[in-house]
């Protein structure tokens, strides 16, 4: 038994090494650990099962892998708050997810600080390199684009967790690693998740000779069931512990990640055309992660903070609750409606540009003139994006789309990327999504370093799309769906959630904030419950459980609902009331998530 005794510079046990903990400047005095874990009623980290919903004291984690969730658990459990608790998760799903998280990738974080009551966010997404200019995609079919070096931005994750630990957490680099290199070096039981991504990759893993070597062992997936280890990542993230991210930003990683980039590593004989990056190191050395203030508006007397652009995610949901509030009743019909409004804004105003009207578009003036538009039935499609320019009449007819103006179809977006809740003792709260893009990136894994490449830049508008604010340009940060999520009440954190899904991501999170607040389910009945998505497009998107459900009425009101089979992969953390938390994560979806509490009877 270690001891639980916690003071600044204690001494921690996370895996099985014993680490510094530096003074937790960022939280309140602790409790006292041996009543808020008794052993008694609080399994050992290893002894943990995966399960969708957990109820206790003391912390919480929810994350869509129990590698994870356990990985936050034990940095909990030994006295780390919930940055700290974070990033060692988000480590070690870019060793168990690496088809949707990495060093690599890029991501979002939304904090609440219990101390100074205060949400603050990081932006950690992945930069376009100084040479790409806004016809650099143009006429490269999508697909392609995917695969190549020319996608691969400009990493972001490593530059945001520094940030992260150095501005809330209490642990190095190099401590917050440490249980991401034991589940390297042990390896992981591979499931079906695993082994249905990496088969649905084989084709293009197959042509590039590190990821075939590292994901298609024997020329196959891994089975499921087999062990799965990735002893280069674990060196990989060793170094980076002793080295630091200057190793990347600008040192040696920083040039096999160019060199990879620029000669992306072709299986001989490969037909497939692997289009070249643009990528420096002089790229890798003016990257940043940035704080940026939260987007925040009030639905029903609470408080919603997400991330501002350029993630579309606080906009597009901030605005669709407003929307929401402003109408008499809400249901799903106006669920609907009120998201499609908001995607008709983002699309026209969201981007990483100067002069995102934000302020504007969050107003409870612009809400009121964008919901004077619904009506009993379906909105015409597409929607057109509204006028946020501070001057909002009284309620007049809906604009018709111009001649010839169609919103384009969205395919299906996978629940690829990932979002991960936790909650410390103190009543820190991180909100984080963390993605690579595509399930697999671009599908290159620099050689003997043992993690994929992002495939972010593909986010941008690939054009010609003249005063489209996502166009590609050097250094911007292509615009993002992800929407991590914190709602206070009285500057107290009531819920934390997101989801992965590309664009779905908006609607997954304004969805379960609508079935929590506005339907009365509770939080794991609101992430259960059956998904529709609608997204400015003229087909809605739905599970076949909610067409089966809000279908026919849905389509009396007309609505056009077609088959998405499975949207989003939720995790989120409630508040409920003498110091209860409740973790959740899908019950089903993506193969079901992991949900933890430190102290499960407290
Ligand atoms: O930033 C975004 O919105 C996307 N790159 C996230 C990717 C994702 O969720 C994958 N899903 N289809």
């Amino acid at each position: 038994m270690i001891s639980r005794r916690i003071t600044p510079l204690a001494g921690i046990l996370v895996g099985s090494s014993l680490l510094l903990v530096q003074p937790a400047l960022a939280s309140p005095p602790t409790l006292s650990p041996s009543v808020l874990f008794p052993s008694a009623v609080s399994p050992p980290v290893s002894q943990v099962e995966k399960k969708p919903v957990a109820e206790g004291s003391g912390g919480a984690v929810s994350t869509v892998d129990l590698d994870a969730s356990k990985a936050a658990l034990g940095v909990l459990r030994e006295g780390g708050n919930a940055m700290d608790a974070a990033v060692a998760a988000a480590a070690t799903l870019g060793v168990t997810e690496p088809y949707s998280a990495g060093l690599a990738g890029g991501g979002f974080i939304v904090y609440y600080d219990a101390r100074r009551k205060k949400v603050h966010t990081i932006d950690g997404r992945e930069a376009a390199p100084k040479a790409m200019g806004p016809a650099s995609l143009e006429g490269i079919p999508f697909d392609d684009a995917v695969t190549s070096g020319l996608s691969a931005g400009v990493p972001g994750s490593v530059a945001q967790w520094e940030l992260a630990l150095r501005r809330f957490g209490t642990l190095s680099l190099r401590q917050a690693l440490k249980p991401a290199i034991d589940v390297a070096t042990r390896g992981f039981k591979v499931d079906q998740t695993f082994y249905d991504q990496t088969a649905a990759n084989a084709a293009r893993f197959k042509d590039f000779t590190s990821t075939a070597k590292l994901y298609l062992p024997g020329g196959a997936p891994p089975p499921v069931g087999s062990t799965f280890r990735n002893p280069e990542l674990a060196d990989t993230y060793r170094r980076l512990g002793r080295l630091g991210g200057e190793w990347l930003y600008g040192g040696a990683l920083g040039a096999e990640v160019v060199a990879t980039v620029k000669k992306p590593p072709v299986t001989p004989g490969s037909t497939r055309n692997v289009r070249p990056g643009l990528m420096e190191l002089s790229d890798l050395k003016a990257y940043r992660a940035l704080e940026r203030p939260p987007t925040k508006v009030t639905y029903k007397g609470m408080d919603v903070y997400g991330m501002a652009p350029p993630s579309s995610g606080g906009s597009t949901v901030g605005e669709a609750l407003n929307i929401l509030e402003a109408l008499p009743e809400v249901g799903e019909h106006e669920y609907l409606e009120a998201s499609r409004l908001a995607f008709a804004d983002r699309g026209k105003y969201v981007g990483d540009i100067p002069g995102v009207p934000l302020k504007e578009l969050l107003s409870d003036g612009f809400a009121k003139e964008r919901a004077c538009l619904i009506g009993e039935r379906a909105m015409p499609h597409p929607a057109a994006p509204g006028d946020p320019d501070g001057m909002y009449g009284p309620c007049q007819a809906a604009p018709s789309a111009e001649a010839g103006e169609t919103a384009p179809e969205v395919a299906k977006e996978g629940p690829e990327t990932t979002h991960l809740v936790v909650v410390d003792r103190w009543g820190n709260v991180v909100a984080y999504n963390i993605t690579i893009e595509s399930t697999g990136g671009n599908g290159i894994v620099v050689p003997g370093r043992g993690f994929l490449l992002n495939n972010e830049l593909t986010d941008f508008t690939f054009g010609p799309a003249p005063g489209d604010p996502n166009l590609p340009a050097p250094g911007k940060r292509p615009r993002s769906s992800m929407a991590p999520t914190i709602v206070l009440n009285d500057d107290r954190p009531l819920l934390a959630l997101g989801s992965p899904g590309g664009s779905t991501i908006i609607t997954t999170v304004l969805q379960i904030l609508v079935n929590r607040w506005d339907f009365g389910m509770s939080l794991p009945e609101a992430l259960a419950a059956p998904r529709a998505t609608q997204r400015n497009t003229a087909q809605t998107q739905a599970e076949q459980a909610f067409i089966d459900r809000y279908g026919a009425e849905l389509t009396r009101q007309g609505h056009s609902l077609v088959l998405n089979p499975e949207i989003g992969a939720a995790t989120a953390v409630e508040f409920l009331r003498h110091g209860r938390l409740q973790a959740v994560a899908e019950p089903t979806r993506r193969g079901g998530g992991s949900a933890l509490v430190v102290n499960e009877r407290g």
